[in-house]
């Protein structure tokens, strides 16, 4: 594992890369990008980029990390392709970004958990002010930030890696309950119908843009995060079906956030769904409520609970993202372990600052940028979430597959992929993931950046 791991090999890989995808990305953003994008429409494109077009990038990013057992930069690198070594940098900045605003969220969540804790039910009512108090919030996210970078300079080996065990399946069965609890829920039937019965005229480039983005966020993909975690996956380990495990888990748990949600939306709006769309704040306005609904006491245990373990899950997912940066400087500038995680923290924290401030504490970054073509301006951390996931992960997702099948060869992938899965060579998976490879994603991937990039940013419309 080159030295510089912090996932014991004992833990697999699995753990490690299903720790990294389910974070925030299923329980906060799925949601709202659901509400945003009309429901079951944006579900659809969604599970479609998922599994059709996410997972052939996923299994091509661990095999290449398996390979070369290396950072992103180093990786293509390794490979032989010096001049693809700027891909792997992309990837690490956008992670850079990513972490930088996804570390304040934590903060929202980590502080919910302290609010829920002290019965403070109406935090979801006082949503708006909490996240403009940019001492809390940021005193919330210094804490998670530091929490991050002691796991990373310690190596995951004992404590996290045994809790998330526990921890993420009592996560899963308690998202589970208040599934059934919200489907008793009066009007939970619309709320599920919102969810599940699309309506394709709503369909839009931009809900299809934001459907790609989310599903790259969500299973990490497109930056090299599993290129530096494939590295963790043995040479008599199934890429394929480890990759099918995670994205289904993914995909799973994000699913049933959403039937945990939308029967509480439509309860809340007495079946209209009005708020539905209303973005980052769908889960921290809609949820309290609904905790307190289940009784002072059980409601506090429940609430806090919930919001304790997505804080957690969260963390397995920053652990992930500044795993990839402190990678690429030990192995490429040689700067010691534990000083490259602190100087990242530090740098990234910092990076972190206008998406602390943009959520109205400062006029400047909460109205930081007007796309052309559109009316309202955009926050410096939505500014932030544009840029990274919607426009540089599916970018990175498309160049991979292009390194991979133009570069690299399909042939050495195919090999990669072969060790640890014997019947792979000429079987159906084979066939799909070639194709997929060469000519699906960078198809795909490509034109839909180009027009989503063009739209969101430049309100050029060419459909
Ligand atoms: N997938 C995580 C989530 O859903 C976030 C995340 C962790 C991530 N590592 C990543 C996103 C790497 C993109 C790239 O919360």
């Amino acid at each position: 594992m080159a030295g510089r791991g912090s996932f014991s090999n004992k833990l697999g890989f699995i753990l490690a890369a299903a720790g990294s995808a389910v974070g925030l990305g299923n329980i906060w953003s799925f949601p709202f990008e659901v509400g945003a994008g009309g429901g079951a429409a944006f579900l659809v494109m969604y599970l479609i980029f998922c599994f059709i077009l996410c997972f052939p990038v996923m299994v091509t990013e661990i095999a290449i990390g398996r390979k070369t057992q290396l950072n992103p930069a180093g990786a293509y690198a390794a490979l032989g392709f010096k001049k693809w070594k700027i891909l792997g940098i992309l990837g690490i900045l956008s992670g850079v970004v990513i972490l930088s605003f996804y570390n304040v969220v934590a903060g929202w969540a980590f502080g919910y958990f302290v609010e829920l804790l002290s019965g403070n039910f109406d935090i979801g009512n006082q949503f708006g002010s909490f996240i403009k108090d940019v001492f809390k919030v940021g005193g919330y996210a210094i804490l998670f930030m530091l929490a991050t970078a002691f796991i990373v300079s310690k190596g995951v080996a004992g404590g996290i890696e045994k809790a998330s065990k526990i921890l993420m399946p009592t996560l899963i069965i308690m998202i589970l309950g208040l599934v059934i609890y919200s489907l008793t829920l009066d009007n939970a039937f619309k709320g599920l119908s919102f969810y599940l019965v699309p309506d394709f005229s709503k369909l839009s480039l931009g809900v299809m843009g934001n459907a790609m983005g989310q599903a790259f966020f969500s299973l990490s993909l497109g930056m090299g995060a599993l290129i530096t975690y494939g590295s963790y996956v043995g040479k008599d380990d199934n890429i394929v079906s480890s990759a099918a495990f995670i994205t289904l888990a993914d995909v799973g748990i994000a699913f049933i956030a959403g039937l945990m949600m939308f029967p509480m939306v439509a309860y809340l709006t007495d079946g209209t769904m009005e708020g539905a769309g209303q973005g980052a704040g769908l889960i921290f306005t809609v949820l309290p409520g609904a905790f307190q609904s289940l009784g002072p006491t059980l409601g506090v245990v429940i609430g806090s609970l919930f919001f304790l373990l997505l804080s957690f899950a969260a963390l397995t997912s920053t652990v992930s993202l500044l795993e990839v940066p402190v990678a690429y400087i030990v192995d490429e500038k040689g700067v010691r372990r534990s000083r490259a995680v602190w100087i990242m923290a530090g740098i990234i924290f910092a990076l972190g600052l206008p998406s602390l401030l943009s959520n109205g504490y400062s006029a400047f970054f909460s109205s930081f940028i007007t796309y052309v073509g559109s009316e309202n301006a955009t926050s410096f951390m939505d500014f932030a979430q544009n840029v990274a996931n919607d426009t540089f992960l599916p970018l990175g997702g498309c160049m991979i597959s292009i390194f991979a099948a133009y570069a690299w060869k399909t042939k050495n992938l195919n090999e990669e992929i072969a060790k640890g899965y014997p019947g792979y060579m000429g079987s159906f998976v084979q066939k799909y993931l070639n194709f997929a490879i060469t000519i699906l994603c960078p198809l795909v991937l490509g034109t839909m950046f180009l027009l989503t990039f063009l739209q969101t940013f430049f309100g050029v419309n060419l459909f």
